[in-house]
């Protein structure tokens, strides 16, 4: 996984846990912890890092993977200043994730193995999204679609009712977006 996701948690675990915190979830990991955001490092590493901080929050795997990814998004943005500029919404953002934005950031990353989402328009609020990679990160996707309601003051609901990790042989999410009031 590319460096830059190294960098962005070492970004949201020290924001919330202290430099402390991250040494801490270095030295539970036993990793060195020095990622350039172009460098190219094990997945094993980052699980092991997600496994730590996850022990530091004490939240489950997934509870936590969620919580990663929600905050992720603002970082992602601030990495790639004017990526969202040119979506009114999170419908019109999580539409283009998989066309547009994730071949971006090959382009700008290469080397880089980004998921992929088949995604459909199922009303005027509902989209569905199914999730693809050998990663098997749906529960940081899940926070990422969060993640996108936060950015653009929305509410969204996020159902994930057929995962790879119960046994389901897809990970399919519904992604129901509240209207803005006003
Ligand atoms: C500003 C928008 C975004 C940017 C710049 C971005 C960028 C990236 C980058 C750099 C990676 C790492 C790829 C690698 O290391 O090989 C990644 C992975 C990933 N992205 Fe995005 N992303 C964005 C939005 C989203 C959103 C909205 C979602 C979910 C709906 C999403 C889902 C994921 C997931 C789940 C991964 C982990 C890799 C995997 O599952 O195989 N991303 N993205």
């Amino acid at each position: 996984m590319k460096g830059i996701v190294f960098n962005v948690l070492e970004d949201i675990v020290t924001e919330h846990y202290g430099e402390a915190g991250w040494d801490d979830v270095l030295g539970r990991a036993e990793v060195s912890g020095v990622y350039t955001s172009l460098g190219n490092y094990e997945d094993d590493e980052m699980m092991r890092l997600v496994s730590a901080a996850c022990e530091i929050t004490g939240l489950d795997t997934s509870d936590c993977l969620q919580w990663i990814g929600r905050e992720m998004l603002p970082r992602f943005e601030q990495a790639y200043p004017g990526v969202f500029d040119p979506y009114p919404d999170s419908m019109g953002l999580l539409q283009a994730l998989n066309d547009v934005i994730h071949p971006e950031v090959v382009k700008l990353y290469p080397g880089a193995q980004v998921p992929v989402f088949d995604c459909e328009q199922t009303g005027p609020h509902e989209l569905s999204m199914d999730y693809r990679s050998e990663r098997g990160l749906c529960s940081l996707a899940h926070g990422l679609m969060l993640g996108t309601g936060d950015r653009y003051g929305q509410t969204v609901h996020v159902d994930h009712p057929e995962c790879q990790h119960r046994g389901d042989t897809r990970c399919h999410f519904q992604i129901h977006i509240e209207p803005r009031v006003g």
